[in-house]
C-alpha cells in the first residue's frame, strides 16, 4: 500500500476524532480505582495538586491575555478593525467568513445549543462583523479575548491568549469551528495578516526604528503580511531583522506546545526551557504585564532594540504573569503528543524505517527515542545539520535545538525545520541524505518517511 502525504490537514482532524472515539479498555477504570486505594494520603494530596495546576493551567493558557489588551487593543486598536465602523469601531470590520479565512478557530463547546442549531441551518449571518462580536462575547474565538463595556454591546478592547498560536481545533462541526485541541501548532493562522488589521502599528514602528531608522508603517504592514499562515517572528521586536540574507521573510513556524515533558531546550534555537519561554512570550511577545528577566538580551549587538528597549529586565506591575508560570507550565508538560490514526502509515514500512532510523541513517544520534531529541544539552550548530546559520545567531546560543518529532503528522502543513524550508518528509530526508552521506536507497527513504509519520 502507498501513502501519500497530501490531505494533510485533513488526515490531521480525522485521526483526532478516530483517537478520540476509540472504545476505552474495559479494565481501565477497575484498574484506576485501584491505583487510586493504593495512594497514600500524601500522594492523594500530591495527586490533587498536580491536577489543580493542570486545571489551572489549562484556564491560562486558553483564556488569560496577562493584561496584554492594553498592546494589541488599547495601543494597537485591533478591536476597532473587529467591530467595523457598523459597530463603533472603522473599516468594514472581521466577519467570521473573513476570521476563519485568516485561520481564526471557534469553540464548538462555547456555543449555546441554540447558536449551533442556527448555524446548521444556516441562519446566521457569517458575513456581518456583529456576529463576530457575538462569538468574542461567549468566548468562543480561540485564542482571542473581547473586553465589552458595561451595556455588554460595544466592543472595548482585544487581547490574545497562549491558544492563538498553539491551539487549533477538530472541525468536527464545521471547517475551522470544532472542540479544542490544546498544544497543536495553528499552522492555517496567518497571525501576521491579523496584525496588520490594526488601525496603529506605531507601537511597532516606535520599537523597530531602534534598528531600522528608516522603517514606516506602510513597511511594518508589509512584513506581518509577509510572514504567510502558520508563522510568526519572535525575534523581530528583539533584533529588528525582517528578512533573511536571501530577502525571504524571516519568520519561523508556530512549533506545536504538546509533548514537552522531558525536553530540556526550546524553541527552534533552544532559548530556555518551557517557563523560561512562557515568561518571554507573555512579557515580550503578547506584551502582557509581568516581570521577565534574561540580561542576555543586553546585548546591543545581536539584540540593538531589545538591549534599547530594556527587554532583559522587565518589571511591570501589577505582576499578572508570575504566579501563573507554575501552572502553564505543569499544563503544558501534561499534554501528550497525539498518536497518528490508524491506516494514516504502512506499518511494516515504519518498522524498517525505525530500524534505519536507530541504526544506519543516524538519526536518533540526535532525535534520541522516546523523546526524540537529546537527553541534556540538545543543541546543534548550523553546519552539523547542514543549513545556514541566519536563525541560529539570533538566539543566545547561536545553534538549532534538535525537533522533538512526536506528533510530527499534526503539523505537515507550512513544511519542515524551522522555517518550512523543507515541503514534504521526502525532503528531509534526501536533505540529510547528502549532508550525512548516508547513501540511501529509495526504499529507505520510503520507509524513513513511513516512520516519521507513525510518530
Ligand atoms: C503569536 C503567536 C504565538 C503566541 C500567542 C504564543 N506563541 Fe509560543 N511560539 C510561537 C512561535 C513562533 C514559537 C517559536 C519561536 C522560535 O523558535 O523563535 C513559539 C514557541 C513556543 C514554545 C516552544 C515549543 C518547542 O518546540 O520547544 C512553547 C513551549 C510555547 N511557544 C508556549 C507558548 C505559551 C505558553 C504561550 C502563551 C504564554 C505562547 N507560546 C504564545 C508563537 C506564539
Ligand atoms: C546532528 C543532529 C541531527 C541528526 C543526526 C538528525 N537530526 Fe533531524 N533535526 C536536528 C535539528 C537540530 C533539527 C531542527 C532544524 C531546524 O530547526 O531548522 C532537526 C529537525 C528535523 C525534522 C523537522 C522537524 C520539524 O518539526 O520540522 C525532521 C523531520 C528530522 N529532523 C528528521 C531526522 C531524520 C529522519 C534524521 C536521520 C536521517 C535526522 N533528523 C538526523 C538534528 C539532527
Amino acid at each position: 500500500m502507498k501513502f501519500s502525504s497530501t490531505a494533510c490537514a485533513a488526515l490531521a482532524a480525522v485521526g483526532y476524532l478516530t483517537v478520540a472515539t476509540e472504545p476505552a479498555h474495559a479494565e481501565q477504570p477497575a484498574r484506576q480505582a485501584s491505583d487510586i486505594r493504593a495512594l497514600s494520603r500524601t500522594d492523594l494530596q500530591n495527586l490533587r495538586f498536580a491536577l489543580d495546576q493542570i486545571k489551572e493551567g489549562r484556564q491560562i493558557f486558553r483564556y488569560d491575555t496577562f493584561g496584554d489588551e492594553t498592546f494589541w487593543g488599547d495601543a494597537l486598536r485591533l478591536h476597532t478593525a473587529i467591530a467595523g465602523s457598523a459597530n463603533g469601531g472603522v473599516g468594514a470590520g472581521l466577519s467570521p467568513k473573513a476570521a476563519l479565512a485568516t485561520g481564526l478557530k471557534v469553540d464548538v463547546d462555547a456555543l449555546p445549543d441554540r447558536l449551533r442549531n442556527d448555524l446548521q441551518k444556516g441562519r446566521v449571518d457569517l458575513d456581518s462583523p456583529a456576529t463576530t462580536l457575538a462569538l468574542l462575547k461567549l468566548d468562543a474565538v480561540v485564542g482571542v479575548r473581547g473586553f465589552f463595556d458595561d451595556s455588554g454591546n460595544r466592543l472595548r478592547s482585544v487581547g490574545i491568549t497562549c491558544a492563538l498560536c498553539h491551539s487549533t481545533v477538530d472541525d468536527s462541526f464545521a471547517p475551522g469551528i470544532g472542540r479544542r485541541l490544546d498544544g497543536w501548532a495553528a499552522r492555517d493562522l496567518n497571525v501576521g495578516e491579523i496584525i496588520a488589521l490594526a488601525p496603529n502599528v506605531q507601537p511597532l514602528v516606535d520599537l523597530l526604528r531602534i534598528a531600522v531608522p528608516s522603517i514606516d508603517a506602510a513597511t511594518v504592514r508589509t512584513v506581518l503580511r509577509s510572514w504567510g499562515p502558520g508563522k510568526f517572528d519572535a525575534e523581530l521586536l528583539m533584533d529588528g531583522k525582517a528578512t533573511r540574507p536571501d530577502g525571504k521573510p524571516a519568520a519561523t513556524l508556530l512549533p506545536p506546545a504538546f509533548g514537552l515533558a522531558g525536553v530540556n531546550l526550546h524553541t527552534w534555537t533552544g532559548w530556555g526551557s518551557v517557563t523560561h519561554w512562557n515568561g518571554f512570550v507573555a512579557s515580550l511577545e503578547m506584551q502582557g504585564q509581568g516581570t521577565f528577566f534574561d540580561p542576555r538580551l543586553n546585548d546591543s549587538v545581536k539584540f540593538p532594540i531589545a538591549a534599547e528597549a530594556g527587554f532583559g529586565d522587565v518589571r511591570r506591575t501589577p505582576d499578572l504573569i508570575t504566579a501563573r508560570l507554575g501552572p502553564l507550565h505543569v499544563y503544558q508538560l501534561s499534554l501528550p503528543a497525539p498518536r497518528p490514526p490508524r491506516g494514516s502509515f504502512d506499518a511494516a514500512a515504519a518498522q524498517r524505517g525505525k530500524t534505519l532510523f536507530e541504526g544506519r541513517a543516524d538519526c536518533a544520534r540526535c532525535h534520541v527515542p522516546p523523546l526524540f531529541t537529546e537527553p541534556g544539552w540538545n543543541m546543534h550548530e548550523p553546519e552539523e545539520i547542514g543549513i545556514d546559520s541566519f536563525q541560529a545567531e539570533r538566539s543566545p546560543d547561536e545553534r538549532y535545538r534538535t525537533a522533538p518529532l512526536k506528533g510530527l503528522w499534526t503539523h505537515c502543513k507550512g513544511g519542515y525545520y524551522h522555517d518550512g524550508r523543507f515541503a514534504r518528509l521526502e525532503d528531509v530526508i534526501d536533505h540529510y541524505d547528502r549532508v550525512l552521506s548516508l547513501a540511501l536507497s529509495a526504499d529507505e527513504k520510503a520507509d524513513l518517511v513511513q516512520y516519521l509519520k507513525s510518530l
